[in-house]
């Protein structure tokens, strides 16, 4: 079953509680938080209180995408905030294995992301030690980019790893996913599907949610009758 987090970085931010009470009634099963701190990426957005605003509107799983630096000093707090999933880049931290540690640590789930320029090798040695792979599919900083095709091959390649190993990470793709390319995504290997604009800037979220599941739904079972 595919999940769909629809991330609030281009929900009406004046309107965030609004919003999020939206997607949670179109069907949304996790909310996507983009946390950017100005080094990591070229843009500032939301800390540990927003997350925690978020919580008292909706019982979804919080699904926090950290970009930033420096993130073990930062993980206490988005864990008191009531993030359920604590996404960090490998490319930002200095030692991988300590970090996801420390999220566990805090009773958070941790997940690891990979940047469209990183190899899938740079984070293989630490797959069994996370409960989710983001693969991005846009360069991180912004929402409404475009699609870089060669993560599709990327998610094949989590997939075909995770059988090849026996492991039980989820894969999340993260950056321009639309009703368009979600069952692409979908059948190429992603779990779970991160959408900001491709939800927010449409008029109907629940529309837009059913349409992008059933089109990684009907991606899904041609994947598995493939395998038969
Ligand atoms: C990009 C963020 C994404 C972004 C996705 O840095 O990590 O989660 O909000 O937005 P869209 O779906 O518009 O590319
Ligand atoms: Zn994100």
């Amino acid at each position: 079953m595919i999940k769909i987090a629809p991330s609030i970085l281009s929900a009406d931010f004046g309107r965030l509680g609004e919003e999020v009470r939206a997607v949670d009634a179109a069907g949304a099963d996790w909310i996507h938080l983009d946390v950017m701190d100005g080094h990591f990426v070229p843009n500032l957005t939301i800390g540990p209180d927003v997350v925690a605003a978020v919580r008292k509107v909706t019982n979804l799983t919080l699904d926090t995408h950290l970009m930033i630096e420096n993130a073990d000093a930062f993980i206490p707090a988005f864990a008191q905030a009531g993030a359920d999933i604590l996404s960090v880049h490998v490319e930002a931290c200095d030692d991988l294995r300590s970090t996801i540690e420390l999220i566990r640590k805090h009773n958070v789930k941790p997940a690891v992301v990979i940047n469209p320029d990183t190899p899938l090798s740079a984070v293989t040695e630490v797959l069994a030690d996370v409960e989710m792979l983001l693969v991005m599919s846009v360069h991180p900083g912004f929402g409404g980019q475009s699609f870089i095709e060669s993560s599709v091959e990327k998610l094949r390649q989590a997939r075909a790893f995770r059988q090849e190993k026996g492991l039980t990470f989820l894969i999340e793709v993260d950056g321009s996913i639309k009703i368009d390319n979600a069952g692409l995504a979908a059948q190429a290997g992603a779990d779970v599907l991160v959408s900001g604009s491709g939800i927010f800037k449409t008029g109907d979220y629940g529309r837009t949610i059913s349409s992008m599941r059933a089109a990684a739904s009907t991606a899904g079972s041609e994947r598995t009758a493939a395998a038969m």
